[in-house]
């Protein structure tokens, strides 16, 4: 019989009904069964159930709470002659290949409802370019505007992962050198049910889930992503989300503070544009550089406001990030005190019961367990918060409609490139916000950021006419 060590320890830890349908499996399924209950940590599960399922959740501890400090732009009061020197210190270790590109794809996109990873999502107002067409052509084209062709790493899930590979690969990895893109799949974790049993998904799998981004840390480690970033002279990784396209997947600035710094963990933050958006709040205990969630920060602290009227905890985190390639490996070793904590969040999980029938929930049932990336802020030496503008930077695709929906990302990029080319002096016609009544579309390959838009458009004669349809490729 195949390892029946596993089925004793699942036994012992009182989770031995995952295996009550094992005897009438055939034995491909048998395997396949095994194979998942192998990836579960057994003494994880046990402690999380005591630790997060025993109680109502524990309200996060408030004391000492206070907004943390950040670098602000110059134009906001920051020191230009400091941006200055990150710049020149960012573009001197592009040069120097010493960044990667990193993207967490390994969500399951729930709320934006598309069938297929998040990635091959199409995005762009004119060409309908997907998300990773639109950040490979960044990379690709910070590569070569510093010499130095980029690695880009890209966590999936087992869900994604085979469908994100064939989609790269069938679209010749957008002009990319397959050798420099890396696909490695995160871990999961088991779902359970209010007593903290493990659910099954059907008679022969269990119900299974991604580890939350958070997870990226230790998927870099196991999948030997560090080890490459470090026979490559890769130190410092460009950490993003996939379903921003506005997002600046390499900033000299970003890395040049970040190195100057000997911050293990840099964030992006962007000032909140109202007390209740949904973001997670920058402060700092004990001392330590923390994320609060929107969730567990009172509204009377969300609201307040200091003397000049400002909201008192105005850095709202994007989920960018920079990250020193050992404090990853740190991270991920663990070690005593050393790890991200996790999260549980109650959800609608698909189920069987006794007789092995499907379940379809109509309200939670079950708990889902994931880490969180930014949790590991607290861990990390020197970490630093820079600003930085929303319009340059963020505007992500998570609703199927309203607020962060293909629409509203779409009228963001239409504003960018019209600002683009409004600093660079050509006539645009915008309404108030920003957004011109037709559709151009800017590709990344001609203009990725301010700087890259500018030299380009500069070197084009004549100047083409802003109009609808004005592709700039
Ligand atoms: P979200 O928090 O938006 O979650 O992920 P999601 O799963 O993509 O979407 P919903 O909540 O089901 O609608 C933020 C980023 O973190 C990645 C996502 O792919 C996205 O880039 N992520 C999230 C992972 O890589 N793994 C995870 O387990 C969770």
């Amino acid at each position: 019989m195949a390892n029946p060590s596993i089925i004793e320890a699942f036994e012992r830890a009182g989770q031995g009904h995952v295996f009550a349908f094992y005897s009438k499996l055939d034995a491909a399924a048998q395997q396949r069964l095994l194979a998942e209950a192998a990836e579960i940590d057994l003494a994880e599960i046990d402690r999380l159930n005591r630790t997060l399922l025993s109680k109502a959740a524990a309200s996060v501890n408030l004391d000492g709470l206070v907004p943390a400090p950040y670098e602000k732009l110059p134009d906001k009061g920051g020191n230009a002659a400091e941006w200055a020197k990150a710049k020149a210190a960012g573009e001197a270790a592009l040069r120097a290949g010493r960044v990667a590109a990193f993207t967490v794809a390994g969500g399951q996109g729930t709320r934006l409802g598309y069938d297929g990873p998040k990635g091959t999502f199409p995005v762009t107002p004119l060409k309908k370019k997907t998300l990773f067409q639109v950040f490979a052509e960044k990379i690709l084209a910070a590569g070569r505007r510093y010499g130095k062709p980029l690695h880009w790493f890209i966590m999936t899930s087992h869900a994604n992962h085979a469908a994100t590979e064939t989609f790269f690969r069938e679209n010749r990895y957008f002009g990319m050198d397959s050798g420099r893109v890396h696909f490695f799949r995160q871990g999961r974790m088991p779902a359970v049910d209010f007593n903290g049993k493990i659910l099954l998904e059907t008679p022969g799998s269990i119900a299974m889930s991604p580890d939350g981004h958070g997870g990226s840390l230790r998927a870099l480690s196991r999948s030997g992503s560090l080890d490459l970033m470090k026979r490559e002279g890769i130190d410092t990784l460009s950490y993003f989300q996939v379903d921003n396209p506005l997002v600046r997947c390499i900033d000299p600035s970003f890395v040049g503070y970040h190195l100057l710094r000997k911050s293990e963990m840099s964030s992006k933050m962007i000032p909140k544009a109202y007390p209740e958006e949904r973001v997670g709040h920058f402060c700092v205990q004990n001392g330590k550089l923390v994320v609060v969630e929107y969730s567990d920060l009172p509204m009377e602290l969300q609201r307040q406001t200091d003397a000049s009227g400002q909201l008192r905890f105005l850095a709202g985190s994007i989920a960018i990030h920079i990250l020193d390639t050992e404090f990853v490996r740190r991270m991920a070793e663990g070690g005593e005190g050393v790890s991200l904590p996790f999260h549980r969040a109650d959800k609608k999980i698909a189920t069987i019961d006794a007789s092995g029938k499907a379940v379809k929930p109509e309200k939670p049932n079950g708990v889902k367990f994931e880490m969180f990336v930014f949790d590991a802020l607290p861990f990390s030496q020197h970490p630093l918060v820079i600003e930085t503008r929303r319009e340059d930077d963020f505007s992500p695709v998570k609703n199927a409609e309203g607020v962060d929906s293909p629409k509203t990302c779409r009228d963001d990029q239409l504003r960018q490139f019209a600002r683009w080319l409004k600093t660079n002096g050509a006539v645009v016609q915008t309404d108030k916000t920003g957004l011109p009544p037709f559709a151009v579309e800017v590709s990344p390959l001609f203009g990725y950021d301010e700087d890259s838009f500018a030299d380009s458009w500069a070197g084009l004669s004549p100047k083409p006419r802003v109009e609808d349809g004005l592709y700039l490729g």
